[in-house]
Protein backbone atom coordinates (compact mmCIF):
# COMPACT_ATOMS: atom_id res chain seq x y z
CA UNK A 1 0.00 0.00 0.00
CA UNK A 2 1.66 3.15 -1.24
CA UNK A 3 2.15 5.48 1.90
CA UNK A 4 1.67 8.96 -0.87
CA UNK A 5 -1.96 9.88 -3.04
CA UNK A 6 -0.61 11.87 -5.34
CA UNK A 7 -3.86 13.30 -5.54
CA UNK A 8 -3.09 14.40 -2.09
CA UNK A 9 -0.34 16.85 -1.41
CA UNK A 10 -0.90 17.05 2.62
CA UNK A 11 -1.77 14.02 3.67
CA UNK A 12 -4.56 13.69 6.83
CA UNK A 13 -3.46 10.35 8.77
CA UNK A 14 -6.66 10.12 11.62
CA UNK A 15 -5.74 8.98 14.90
CA UNK A 16 -8.42 6.68 16.53
CA UNK A 17 -6.99 6.28 19.90
CA UNK A 18 -9.82 8.37 21.84
CA UNK A 19 -12.98 6.06 20.02
CA UNK A 20 -11.03 3.34 22.24
CA UNK A 21 -10.64 5.73 25.35
CA UNK A 22 -14.33 6.08 25.10
CA UNK A 23 -15.04 2.17 24.58
CA UNK A 24 -12.82 1.40 28.02
CA UNK A 25 -15.07 3.97 29.60
CA UNK A 26 -17.13 1.33 29.93
CA UNK A 27 -15.59 -1.40 29.42
CA UNK A 28 -17.84 -3.09 26.53
CA UNK A 29 -17.34 -3.02 22.45
CA UNK A 30 -18.65 0.51 21.76
CA UNK A 31 -17.83 2.35 20.28
CA UNK A 32 -15.84 0.26 17.95
CA UNK A 33 -12.27 1.88 16.85
CA UNK A 34 -12.99 -0.38 13.76
CA UNK A 35 -15.87 1.07 12.68
CA UNK A 36 -14.27 4.46 13.08
CA UNK A 37 -11.70 3.66 11.23
CA UNK A 38 -13.98 2.82 8.35
CA UNK A 39 -15.54 5.75 8.76
CA UNK A 40 -12.59 7.72 8.16
CA UNK A 41 -11.99 6.11 5.38
CA UNK A 42 -14.97 6.85 3.88
CA UNK A 43 -14.61 10.85 4.97
CA UNK A 44 -11.37 10.87 3.22
CA UNK A 45 -8.22 10.16 5.67
CA UNK A 46 -4.92 9.03 4.38
CA UNK A 47 -4.39 7.02 6.54
CA UNK A 48 -5.19 5.85 10.12
CA UNK A 49 -3.03 5.74 13.25
CA UNK A 50 -2.90 4.74 16.89
CA UNK A 51 -1.15 4.20 19.78
CA UNK A 52 -0.94 0.99 21.54
CA UNK A 53 0.56 2.22 25.18
CA UNK A 54 2.28 0.05 27.69
CA UNK A 55 -0.97 0.48 29.69
CA UNK A 56 -2.74 -0.26 26.74
CA UNK A 57 -5.70 2.65 28.47
CA UNK A 58 -7.21 3.35 24.86
CA UNK A 59 -6.06 0.92 22.03
CA UNK A 60 -5.75 -2.46 22.61
CA UNK A 61 -3.56 -5.55 21.24
CA UNK A 62 -6.70 -6.86 19.60
CA UNK A 63 -7.82 -3.32 17.66
CA UNK A 64 -4.29 -3.71 15.65
CA UNK A 65 -5.57 -6.63 13.74
CA UNK A 66 -9.23 -5.54 13.50
CA UNK A 67 -8.40 -2.09 12.27
CA UNK A 68 -6.15 -3.12 9.80
CA UNK A 69 -8.89 -5.95 8.30
CA UNK A 70 -11.22 -3.13 8.42
CA UNK A 71 -9.98 -0.73 5.87
CA UNK A 72 -7.73 -0.22 3.00
CA UNK A 73 -5.59 2.70 3.84
CA UNK A 74 -1.89 2.98 5.05
CA UNK A 75 -1.52 2.09 9.18
CA UNK A 76 0.43 3.63 11.09
CA UNK A 77 1.55 2.59 14.89
CA UNK A 78 2.73 4.88 17.14
CA UNK A 79 4.34 3.01 20.31
CA UNK A 80 7.24 3.78 22.80
CA UNK A 81 10.63 1.69 21.54
CA UNK A 82 10.27 -0.93 24.09
CA UNK A 83 11.06 -4.83 22.58
CA UNK A 84 6.98 -5.65 23.73
CA UNK A 85 5.88 -3.18 20.82
CA UNK A 86 8.83 -4.20 18.60
CA UNK A 87 7.88 -7.60 18.64
CA UNK A 88 4.00 -6.83 17.77
CA UNK A 89 4.73 -4.19 14.95
CA UNK A 90 6.97 -7.14 13.46
CA UNK A 91 4.49 -9.68 13.94
CA UNK A 92 1.69 -7.43 12.59
CA UNK A 93 3.70 -5.31 10.00
CA UNK A 94 1.73 -1.69 10.05
CA UNK A 95 2.47 0.14 6.73
CA UNK A 96 4.14 2.97 9.32
CA UNK A 97 5.87 2.64 12.97
CA UNK A 98 6.07 6.03 14.87
CA UNK A 99 8.46 5.92 17.76
CA UNK A 100 7.29 7.93 20.43
CA UNK A 101 8.18 8.65 23.92
CA UNK A 102 6.24 7.01 26.54
CA UNK A 103 5.53 7.53 30.57
CA UNK A 104 2.92 5.98 32.30
CA UNK A 105 2.14 9.40 34.52
CA UNK A 106 1.58 11.75 30.96
CA UNK A 107 -1.56 11.79 30.13
CA UNK A 108 -0.78 11.94 26.09
CA UNK A 109 2.34 12.37 24.60
CA UNK A 110 4.59 15.14 26.12
CA UNK A 111 7.57 16.33 24.06
CA UNK A 112 9.47 14.19 21.36
CA UNK A 113 12.12 11.61 21.52
CA UNK A 114 15.10 12.21 22.46
CA UNK A 115 16.97 10.49 19.37
CA UNK A 116 20.00 12.17 19.85
CA UNK A 117 20.54 10.54 23.16
CA UNK A 118 20.10 7.22 22.08
CA UNK A 119 21.76 7.34 18.27
CA UNK A 120 23.07 3.57 18.89
CA UNK A 121 20.35 1.90 20.61
CA UNK A 122 17.81 3.36 18.21
CA UNK A 123 19.70 2.41 15.25
CA UNK A 124 19.76 -1.04 16.37
CA UNK A 125 16.33 -0.74 17.26
CA UNK A 126 14.75 0.32 13.74
CA UNK A 127 17.08 -1.72 11.78
CA UNK A 128 14.40 -4.85 11.93
CA UNK A 129 11.61 -2.79 11.50
CA UNK A 130 12.61 -1.18 8.71
CA UNK A 131 13.68 -4.21 7.03
CA UNK A 132 9.94 -5.89 7.60
CA UNK A 133 8.95 -2.91 5.28
CA UNK A 134 7.29 -0.25 7.84
CA UNK A 135 8.43 2.89 7.20
CA UNK A 136 10.29 4.56 10.51
CA UNK A 137 9.09 7.95 11.93
CA UNK A 138 11.07 9.54 15.06
CA UNK A 139 8.37 12.08 16.65
CA UNK A 140 10.64 14.59 18.09
CA UNK A 141 10.61 18.25 19.24
CA UNK A 142 11.25 20.85 16.41
CA UNK A 143 15.17 20.82 17.50
CA UNK A 144 17.92 20.59 14.81
CA UNK A 145 19.91 18.51 16.71
CA UNK A 146 16.98 15.92 16.61
CA UNK A 147 16.30 16.07 13.49
CA UNK A 148 20.00 15.22 12.39
CA UNK A 149 20.23 12.62 14.61
CA UNK A 150 16.91 10.79 13.23
CA UNK A 151 18.77 10.96 10.04
CA UNK A 152 22.05 9.76 11.47
CA UNK A 153 20.08 6.76 12.62
CA UNK A 154 18.44 5.28 8.92
CA UNK A 155 14.85 6.52 10.35
CA UNK A 156 13.06 7.92 7.10
CA UNK A 157 10.22 10.17 8.14
CA UNK A 158 10.31 12.64 11.23
CA UNK A 159 7.01 13.86 12.48
CA UNK A 160 7.24 17.01 14.58
CA UNK A 161 5.52 17.65 17.35
CA UNK A 162 3.26 20.72 17.25
CA UNK A 163 1.97 20.42 20.99
CA UNK A 164 3.88 23.44 21.99
CA UNK A 165 2.79 25.49 19.16
CA UNK A 166 -0.75 24.45 19.82
CA UNK A 167 -0.60 25.31 23.46
CA UNK A 168 0.62 29.04 23.04
CA UNK A 169 -2.37 29.59 20.29
CA UNK A 170 -4.77 28.09 22.85
CA UNK A 171 -2.97 30.67 25.57
CA UNK A 172 -2.91 33.62 23.20
CA UNK A 173 1.11 33.96 23.67
CA UNK A 174 1.25 34.96 20.09
CA UNK A 175 5.00 35.17 20.63
CA UNK A 176 5.64 32.44 21.90
CA UNK A 177 3.82 30.62 19.45
CA UNK A 178 5.71 32.77 16.75
CA UNK A 179 8.80 31.49 17.90
CA UNK A 180 7.70 28.18 18.03
CA UNK A 181 6.83 28.42 14.29
CA UNK A 182 9.64 29.54 13.26
CA UNK A 183 11.36 26.30 14.70
CA UNK A 184 8.89 24.01 12.90
CA UNK A 185 9.82 25.33 9.54
CA UNK A 186 13.33 25.55 10.49
CA UNK A 187 13.29 21.84 11.31
CA UNK A 188 10.69 21.15 8.59
CA UNK A 189 13.39 22.88 5.93
CA UNK A 190 16.69 21.12 7.58
CA UNK A 191 14.42 17.10 7.15
CA UNK A 192 13.18 17.35 3.94
CA UNK A 193 17.25 18.61 3.00
CA UNK A 194 18.65 15.63 4.78
CA UNK A 195 16.12 13.51 2.89
CA UNK A 196 13.51 12.94 5.56
CA UNK A 197 9.93 12.71 5.09
CA UNK A 198 8.03 15.47 7.15
CA UNK A 199 4.84 14.81 8.98
CA UNK A 200 3.57 16.81 11.99
CA UNK A 201 0.83 16.49 14.80
CA UNK A 202 -0.49 16.47 18.59
CA UNK A 203 -3.11 18.91 19.31
CA UNK A 204 -4.11 20.21 15.97
CA UNK A 205 -7.58 21.47 15.79
CA UNK A 206 -9.24 24.10 13.18
CA UNK A 207 -8.26 27.10 15.03
CA UNK A 208 -4.40 26.26 15.15
CA UNK A 209 -3.99 24.23 12.02
CA UNK A 210 -3.71 26.53 9.46
CA UNK A 211 0.06 27.38 10.08
CA UNK A 212 0.86 23.96 10.30
CA UNK A 213 -0.59 22.74 6.60
CA UNK A 214 1.67 26.00 5.27
CA UNK A 215 4.68 24.25 6.21
CA UNK A 216 5.86 23.39 2.62
CA UNK A 217 7.74 20.21 3.83
CA UNK A 218 4.83 18.98 5.75
CA UNK A 219 3.06 15.85 3.76
CA UNK A 220 1.14 14.34 6.52
CA UNK A 221 -0.57 15.77 9.56
CA UNK A 222 -1.86 13.10 12.36
CA UNK A 223 -5.04 14.45 14.18
CA UNK A 224 -6.98 12.52 16.56
CA UNK A 225 -8.14 13.92 20.03
CA UNK A 226 -9.93 16.61 18.16
CA UNK A 227 -11.79 15.23 15.53
CA UNK A 228 -13.32 12.45 17.97
CA UNK A 229 -14.75 15.21 20.13
CA UNK A 230 -15.60 17.45 17.28
CA UNK A 231 -17.65 13.91 16.46
CA UNK A 232 -19.53 14.33 19.33
CA UNK A 233 -21.46 17.23 17.34
CA UNK A 234 -21.32 17.03 14.11
CA UNK A 235 -19.79 13.40 13.43
CA UNK A 236 -17.21 11.40 12.78
CA UNK A 237 -16.97 12.27 8.32
CA UNK A 238 -18.41 15.90 9.13
CA UNK A 239 -15.10 16.62 11.20
CA UNK A 240 -13.13 15.19 9.03
CA UNK A 241 -14.25 16.78 5.89
CA UNK A 242 -14.08 20.31 7.81
CA UNK A 243 -10.37 18.98 8.83
CA UNK A 244 -9.78 18.50 5.47
CA UNK A 245 -10.66 21.28 4.12
CA UNK A 246 -9.03 23.22 6.42
CA UNK A 247 -5.73 21.80 5.27
CA UNK A 248 -6.35 22.25 1.83
CA UNK A 249 -6.99 25.70 2.19
CA UNK A 250 -3.88 26.69 4.09
CA UNK A 251 -2.28 25.21 1.49
CA UNK A 252 -3.20 27.63 -1.31
N1 LIG B 1 1.09 12.22 16.44
C1 LIG B 1 1.66 11.57 17.47
C2 LIG B 1 3.03 11.03 17.29
C3 LIG B 1 0.97 11.38 18.68
O1 LIG B 1 1.57 10.74 19.71
C4 LIG B 1 -0.36 11.85 18.79
C5 LIG B 1 -1.12 11.61 20.05
O2 LIG B 1 -1.28 10.24 20.25
C6 LIG B 1 -0.92 12.49 17.67
C7 LIG B 1 -0.18 12.68 16.52
C8 LIG B 1 -2.34 12.99 17.70
O3 LIG B 1 -2.47 14.01 18.65
P1 LIG B 1 -3.90 14.55 18.98
O4 LIG B 1 -4.70 13.41 19.52
O5 LIG B 1 -3.64 15.62 20.00
O6 LIG B 1 -4.47 15.10 17.71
Amino acid sequence: MPLTNPDSPLRLGVNIDHVATLRNARGGADPDPARAALLAQQAGADGITLHLREDRRHIRDADLPAIMGAVNLPINLEMAATDEMQRIALAHKPDAVCLVPERREERTTEGGLDVARDIARLTDYIAPLSAAGARVSMFIAPDEAQVEASAKIGAQVVELHVGAYCEYCTDGNDAARDAELRKLFAAAALAQELGLEVHAGHGLNFANVGPIAAIPEVVELNIGHFLIGEAVFVGLEAAIREMRRQMALARM
